[in-house]
């Protein structure tokens, strides 16, 4: 019988009562050890691994009934049967309640203790198979719902990139930019997390660019009000795009990475602290980068003429913390091996 080796824990103040359990038990072939009172019953139960206890409701010192709640909060997997000589219902309703799986009665009837026995650890084989099964079921779910997220952003980002490839002018940048921005975010000794979303919102950034008017974007000359609001909907697009596949923080980095840190940008609603700091921080790569590549209405300016506007906008444009982190990371470096 597969319970046959379970292991069982019969914990009794009398003497007596734990041989002659005991007896009856091994003789089944079940491996029985005995504990006089709570402390005891604790210590075995850290020690080895049982699968049964049959628990005394009265004993001297810390009763069955205070000791059930501890075996099923250190031991949940554990079985617990109550043995009493009391025949009151509340108090054996009141273990029941508690996560007991079974009660005997004492004087014991030793054929309907083996009963009992049988029958709880049954129930528990079935309840460990079950939750073993659900666990194996989420795992595997969890597994699957990655598999999918990671397709998902696989699509997207290839579409981020076929979208700045057609473009001689973008082709690269939001690759340099994830770069730029990871580096700063190191600097500033983000965690591995808060650097993960900044390399998603550093690569999709710009996606929102896919619903923005192409004769637009690539216009030699200088924009009006008109065509530079347009053009200004991509984070907000882009924002709406990723929603389903990626973090909150990332979204909110893809929305507000135009804000100004002073907040005078007409279409943002917060300022200074209250831009999320990956926004704050894709907001310095993004306009390193697109000063030192060309553009159709101008050409590349020089690394040093980049720097020096970002410098320029330390406070107005940009967060003049993050001005400060770029300005330790070795940026001609990245933009040069990248160009
Ligand atoms: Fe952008």
């Amino acid at each position: 019988m597969a319970n046959n080796k379970a292991r069982i824990l019969v914990v009794d103040d009398e003497a007596m009562v734990r041989r002659l359990l005991c007896q009856k038990l091994s003789r089944e072939g079940y491996q029985c050890q005995e504990a006089d009172g709570a402390r005891q019953a604790l210590a075995k139960l850290r020690d080895d691994q049982v699968e049964l206890v049959i628990l005394d409701i009265k004993m001297p010192g810390k009763s069955g009934i205070e000791l059930l709640p501890e075996i099923k909060t250190g031991y949940p997997d554990t079985a617990v049967i109550m043995a009493t000589a009391l025949s009151d219902a509340n108090i054996i309703t009141q273990c029941m309640k508690q996560g007991a799986y079974d009660y005997i009665c004492k004087p014991f009837d030793l054929a309907e203790v083996l009963l009992s026995v049988e029958g709880v650890l049954d129930k528990r084989r079935l309840e460990l198979e079950i939750k073993k099964y659900q666990q194996h079921l989420e795992e595997k779910v969890d597994e699957q719902t990655k598999e999918i997220r990671k397709v998902f952003l696989g699509a997207i980002e290839a579409l981020a990139f076929a979208l700045e490839a057609k473009d001689k002018y973008t082709a690269g940048h939001s690759r340099r930019v994830t770069e730029i921005a990871v580096a700063i975010g190191k600097e500033m000794g983000l965690s591995a997390n808060d650097l993960e979303d900044l390399r998603w919102g550093g690569l999709l950034h710009d996606v929102g660019k896919i619903a923005i008017d192409q004769l637009i974007q690539n216009k030699p000359g200088e924009l009006t009000a008109e065509e530079y609001e347009h053009i200004m909907t991509h984070p907000h697009v882009g924002a709406g795009i990723v929603k389903p596949v990626v973090n909150d923080r990332v979204v909110e980095m893809i929305e507000h990475h135009h804000d100004y840190y002073d907040g005078s940008r007409r279409e943002q609603d917060s300022d200074g602290e209250g831009i999320p700091l990956g926004a704050r921080i894709l907001a310095v790569a993004d306009a390193f980068d697109a000063m030192t590549s060309d553009r159709p209405y101008r050409s590349a300016m020089s690394i040093s003429e980049a720097l020096s506007e970002i410098k320029k906008c330390s406070g107005s444009q940009f967060d003049p913390a993050i001005v400060d982190a770029f300005y330790k990371i070795p940026v001609a470096g990245i933009v040069l091996a990248e160009a």
